[in-house]
């Protein structure tokens, strides 16, 4: 099948870009569609997919009056989430990949998939969805273009990327420098479901899954797995983290990123709203996921959210923890697998209100609160467009970036790690990044609650070897030499009953009010073995009404459990191999050394 150029509706050619008519016909050979569809990304061809979607039940309109534009997909059950163990980086060596990866030979796994697309899209459509990771024209922001034969996909990627005629104009008549991305949804069967990343070939293949971080290809496979090891070639981080901007009663704005595994409280954290103490503060979102960050002619560190919307957790979401993402989230935004009430509105587990006493849960089946059953999926998402974002800051979609001026890394633990800690340096900094634990979430399949490691929340992420990552990131001090300051936090510590000691959410601003002040050099901090600490007194606690002993024990350092932490990283560092900085190991040893000179 040989592709002739695409026109728009008034029979204008929207690309003759030899490069992408030469691959997609190739890849229509392989997949042989009945047709093929460009896409362009105007209002008229949402329309005309979102009818042929409803027609095809692939969503369902919700009650237009309550969320207007909002849609419900129902998804296979066996495809709700990342699968870790069928993802793979597929480079000409298994080194390369890392310990951390699956890894294919690229030849082998281009044969296999390739014989699973063989004739795939047989008698169905073939989307071409040429999409921007990043804002248009900036020289940090990819071009991708994904093909695939999901109109779900293509309803999802027009609100998480800037799609259709925006990218293809930016790709120009003559660049080859696009990243190649082939999905197709099959029998969504996990037997025959594999996610390839081939980040020599600058290309994505995946199969199998209709889940949005297996099949939405910019977001997770191109901004973080390919994007991580362009980031490493051209010398810039991609990053597993949120950007948000704080504002202050006098105007001055500061820039934050932070780094917390999947539903660990990015979407959260970028969209707070600062409690009453804090009048006049203000919280401004960049992004919500992911960052791209480049050093500037002034030596900071410069970041873009490559992604044009959110694809956020549902469950727990509610006017009382997340207004903004509730507002955000009541128009234009397609829902998968949350519960559906009786007219036409969405329902999860910890939404606002009482429970209905009657729900269609997110299988389709009839719910009540007596079912034993979950209404909406743990991992319930929605895909909503940044725009809709009362918070969203007015650079979010500047090509130059923001200034970064602290970096924070978190992860979900029940023991240990305190409230909030400094690092003392670049280095102490890479540290508390490459050694984060976290426990496991519905966020990818398999078993929820297991502390993990997982470095700089990149570990499903990274797309080359982990050694070399860190190394990279250890790098990077010779090029930033105006470093954002680095953080810890931990906002879900629990007391021995197991309830969380700090009440989080929006009065996760008093944390990153003593950031702030520390990135801006103007609070002094306690010193401990580990980092720096607020002094007594320096966390901003009026207004909160628990038991300042809670407090106490959600920041504090105990020596026992830092031992028992630290000597743990040791089987982590030997299973990373050659490849594990000689710094990292050395500084493991320099702490665990200091605790037994104090005990
Ligand atoms: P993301 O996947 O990293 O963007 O995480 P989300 O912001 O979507 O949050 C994931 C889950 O963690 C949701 O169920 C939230 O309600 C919960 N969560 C977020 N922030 C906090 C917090 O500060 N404290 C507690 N206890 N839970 C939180
Ligand atoms: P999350 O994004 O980090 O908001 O959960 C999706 C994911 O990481 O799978
Ligand atoms: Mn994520
Ligand atoms: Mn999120």
């Amino acid at each position: 099948m040989s592709v002739s150029a695409p026109v728009d509706s008034a029979g204008k050619p929207l690309t003759k870009n030899e490069n992408l008519l030469k691959w997609v016909s190739e890849m229509a050979q392989l997949t042989k569609p009945e047709r093929i569809v460009w896409c362009d990304g105007s209002e008229e061809e949402k329309n005309r997919l979102t009818e042929e979607a409803v027609a095809q039940k692939i969503i369902e309109p919700l009650n237009q009056e309550k969320l207007p534009g909002c849609y419900l997909h129902r998804s296979n059950p066996n495809d709700v989430a990342r699968v870790e163990q069928l993802t793979f980086i597929c480079t000409p060596t298994k080194e390369e990949a890392g310990p951390t990866n699956n890894w294919k030979d690229p030849k082998e796994a281009y044969e296999q998939l390739g014989k699973l697309f063989d004739g795939s899209m047989k008698g169905r459509t073939m989307y071409v969805v040429p999409y921007i990771m990043g804002p248009a024209g900036s020289k940090m922001s990819k071009v991708g273009v994904e093909i695939t034969d999901s109109i779900y996909v293509v309803l999802n990627m027009r609100i998480m990327a800037r799609m259709g005629k925006v990218a293809l104009d930016m790709l120009g008549a003559t660049s080859n420098d696009f990243n190649r991305g082939l999905h197709c949804t099959l029998d969504v069967n996990p037997e025959r479901r594999f996610i390839c990343h081939f980040p020599q070939d600058n290309t994505i293949w995946s199969v199998g899954s209709g889940y949005g971080g297996n099949v939405l290809l910019g977001k997770k496979c191109l901004a973080l797995r390919v994007g991580s090891y362009l980031g490493k070639r051209e010398g810039w981080l991609a990053e597993h983290m949120l950007i948000l901007g704080v504002e202050s009663p006098e105007g001055e704005m500061t820039y934050v990123a932070a780094a917390f595994p999947s539903a660990c409280g990015k979407t959260n954290f970028a969209m707070m709203i600062p409690p009453k103490r804090f009048k006049g503060w203000k919280i401004w979102t960049v992004g919500d996921d992911i960052a791209w960050m480049r050093v500037g002619d002034d030596g900071k560190l410069y970041a873009v959210n490559p992604e044009f919307g959110y694809f956020g957790v549902a469950p727990g979401t509610s006017y009382d923890s997340n207004p903004n993402a509730m507002k955000t989230i009541s128009r234009d935004t397609i829902f998968t697998n949350v519960a559906r009430t009786p007219d036409g509105d969405v329902w999860w587990e910890g939404k606002d209100g009482a429970t209905p006493q009657e729900l269609i849960d997110w299988k389709g089946n009839a719910w009540t609160p007596a079912s034993t059953e979950k209404a909406a999926h743990p991992n319930a998402r929605f895909t909503a467009p940044a725009t809709n974002n009362p918070c969203l800051s007015k650079f979010y979609d500047d090509p130059a970036g923001v200034p970064i001026s602290a970096i924070i890394f978190g992860g979900r633990r029940a023991t240990t790690v305190p409230l909030v800690m400094q690092a003392f340096n670049w280095l102490n900094g890479v540290f508390y990044g490459a050694t984060m634990g976290s426990e496991t979430t519905a966020a990818a399949t398999g078993k929820v609650g297991v502390v993990r490691r997982d470095p700089f929340a990149m570990l499903p992420f990274c797309g080359y070897n982990m050694g070399e990552y860190f190394q990279h990131w250890l790098a990077m001090q010779s090029t930033i030499t105006n470093p954002p300051k680095v953080f810890m936090v931990n906002w879900f510590r629990k007391d021995k009953n197991g309830k969380f000691l700090w009440p989080g959410f929006g009065e996760n601003m008093r944390v990153l009010k003593w950031v702030v002040d520390r990135a801006r050099l103007r609070v002094g901090g306690q010193e401990t073995l580990f980092g720096w600490v607020p002094k007594a007194g320096d966390l901003d606690l009026s207004g909160l009404d628990i038991p300042h002993d809670q407090v106490d024990e959600a920041t504090a350092i105990d020596l026992g459990e830092w031992k028992t932490e630290l000597e743990s990283y040791d089987e982590f560092f030997k299973s990373l191999g050659d490849q594990m900085p000689r710094a990292l190991k050395l500084h493991r040893d320099l702490l665990l050394a200091r605790i037994d000179a104090v005990t």
